[in-house]
This record gives C-alpha cells, structure tokens and sequence, in this order.
C-alpha cells in the first residue's frame, strides 16, 4: 500500500505530473482519429496541453500553447482543422513554426526559433498513439515490453468506433486505476450491469505483468437463456478475437483497453486535472467484422445497449470512487489488498519505483 497522503495531497499530485506524466510514453489517441489531413486530438491534464495532428499525412505533437500570447491553439477534444490559434491567427506548420502570421513583419528577426512550438516524440503501436513529452531514453516498444504485442493484436480486434465521451470524476487518478484493474467490487457494485452478464463470481486468470502494465481475464458464468444469446449474436461468430471474460489491460500510466467476448471493446484513458480531480475519457467500439444491411440492422441497437450499459457501469463506478475518495482522507488503516486484487499491487509497486518512494512493505509498517 501507500500512503494515504498519495491519493490528496496537491504536493505529491505535482510530483506526479513531473516524474510520471511529464516524462515517458503516455497513451494519447487512436490512429483512426488521426487518418486524415488536419485531424486532431487534444490532451489536456494538469500542467500540459498536448495536440496530436495529421499534416498531410504526417502526425506531429506540440505544446498546445500558441507562442503568441499563450492562447491554448486547438480547444476540442478532437476534430478536423488547421493548426490556428483562435486568438490572433498564428497558423502554425507541421514544424510548429507560425507560417501563417499576421503583419510577421513585427515578429520576424534572424532567430524565430522562439516562435516554434515545442514538440514531442510520437510512436504508434497498432492503432495505439503515444507521446512523450519528456523525450525518454526508451522507445515505446521497450516501454510497452510483453504488452507491445498484446496491443498490435487489440488493435486488428477493433471496429469502428460507437462513442467518445468525457466523465469527470472527483477522485484521485489512481482511484480509477485500482478500480479497474479487480473485479471483487464488481458483485457488490455492478449487480445490473456485470452480474447479469456473468461476471464477478470467479477469480481472475491468466494475468500478465510487464513493469506497471497488466492483463487478466475476468471469466463469465453461461447465464440461463444463454444458447438464444448466442444465436442472437450469430452475426459476430466470425470475429477475431473470442473469450469466454471480460479481457482487460493496464498500460501504465493512462490506458484502459478491454474487450467483452470480443463483442464489444472499450479503450479508457486517464487525464489528471489536480489530486482529487480525474476525467475519464472513454472511447467504444465494435468489433471488426463486416456486416451485410441486415446484420448491420441488428448490430446497430446492440451497440446502443453496450453504450448505455458501458456509462452505467461508470456511473457505478464513479459513485464508489468519489465516495472512497472521501473515506482515503479520514481514514488511519492502511487498507488491504486480497488475492484478487494482484494487479493492484502490481501497479503500486510499479507506481512506488517510479515516484522514487521507499519499498512498499515498509510503507505500510511504518
Ligand atoms: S495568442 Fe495565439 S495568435 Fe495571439
Ligand atoms: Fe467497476
């Protein structure tokens, strides 16, 4: 465990953004977000704003903070535009230098390279994108170690996307991480969501661990009526991937992936807004096969009840988190983790290494 200090205090949350955002791959979009020429996503979390754009076929990050005057450049979470800062039309190139500029006479000297916006490495695994705003000594293939292949694979698993939302939450960013990575709340917590579906009543198998990043299955229980299930999801039997669980992984430091029998897939991702404020952005697809008008007729109302279903389990979620982030502030236990919880303490030793801390165990003696 760790200190309960780690979960609200503004000190080591600034610690934090400095050894773990600020540095080191971190999981920014989809490449399908970024296919076109001046598609864009923006990420925004305390002490960064980083957008991630297509020029002409080229993905590029920058600061997202015009040279100017400090206007941040692009202001939705994603879409398709110039590089153009809305305040006095800097227009910046896939350099980041302000090509487009208003009277430049008055800025142009000999040196402009203080007009150029700072910019980030940015690698691909599958459809997976990340920068790293500290340009780190590894590449993101060491980074992302055994889970390097797992996510090449997930991305050829992946349909068309069906949502792209925002939750906030008031609650530590490491709330969100723990609560994703064990399924023991999910009986008490998910009994309309997870419960019905068969999930929560046996343990996690088939863990992986790579420094912070994990994956388990959570297995499902066949649940009465289970064969008019099957025969109504017939139209996805040829898919990729198939699994009796709900599949899911951890890329440390803000990646949720998972997939539900392969019927449906979910990819989260972590923004940090100060020590008791996260939002979650979530992103849904379907699986990657190709349907006939009929099929498609049929996939469409199934896809709207894993959207709904998906931002219940959130909520449910949500509620919990907020509440313990509560409780972490009064509390003078130091909390326990059970056998089902393994990659909790996976992701906190990890954490731990990371934040320079002492070793874990002799956290929780003293
Ligand atoms: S602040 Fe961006 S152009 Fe002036
Ligand atoms: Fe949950």
């Amino acid at each position: 465990m760790i200190p309960k200090a780690n979960y609200h205090s503004d000190a080591i949350f600034a610690d934090e953004m400095r050894l773990l955002f600020a540095r080191g791959w971190q999981f920014v979009a989809l490449t399908t977000e970024l296919a076109n020429d001046r598609d864009f996503v923006c990420v925004d979390h305390e002490g960064a704003s980083t957008v991630v754009q297509n020029f002409r076929g080229e993905i590029k990050a920058f600061q997202n903070v015009c040279s100017h005057r400090f206007n941040r450049i692009q202001t939705e979470d994603r879409g398709n535009r110039l590089l153009m800062c809305g305040y006095h039309g800097w227009t910046y190139d896939k350099d980041g230098f302000p090509k487009g500029l208003p009277k430049r006479e008055q800025f142009l000297s000999e040196d402009n390279t203080h007009l150029c916006l700072p910019h980030y490495p940015v690698e691909t695994c599958g459809k997976f994108v990340f920068v790293d705003r500290g340009g780190g000594a590894a590449s993101l293939r060491e980074h992302l170690g055994d889970f390097h292949a797992t996510l090449e694979a997930m991305s050829d698993y992946l349909g068309a996307e069906v949502q792209f939302c925002r939750v906030p939450h008031a609650a530590n960013w490491k709330l969100l991480v723990e609560n994703v990575l064990e399924c023991y709340h999910c009986a008490t917590v998910h009994r309309d969501t997870f419960v019905p579906w068969g999930v929560g009543k046996l343990p996690i198998s088939d863990a992986v661990f790579d420094a912070g990043h994990s994956s388990a299955h959570f297995p499902r229980v066949d649940q009465p009526r289970e064969e008019l299930r099957q025969r109504y999801l017939s139209h996805l039997a040829e898919r990729k991937f198939t699994h009796n669980s709900f599949f899911h992984i951890y890329i440390f430091p803000n990646l949720f992936i998972s997939s539900s029998q392969g019927l449906s897939f979910y990819v989260g991702q972590v923004l940090p807004l100060s020590a008791e404020r996260t939002m979650l952005r979530m992103r849904n697809f379907e699986p990657n096969v190709t349907l006939s008008d009929k099929h498609r007729a049929r996939q469409d109302p199934i896809n709207a009840d894993s959207i709904a279903t998906g931002l219940k389990l959130i909520e449910e979620d949500r509620a919990i988190l907020e509440n313990v982030q509560r409780g972490v502030r009064v509390s003078d236990r130091p909390g326990m983790i059970g056998d089902d919880e393994v990659r909790i303490r996976a992701f906190l030793e990890h954490y731990a290494r990371a934040m320079a801390m002492p070793a874990l165990q002799a956290v929780a003696a003293a």
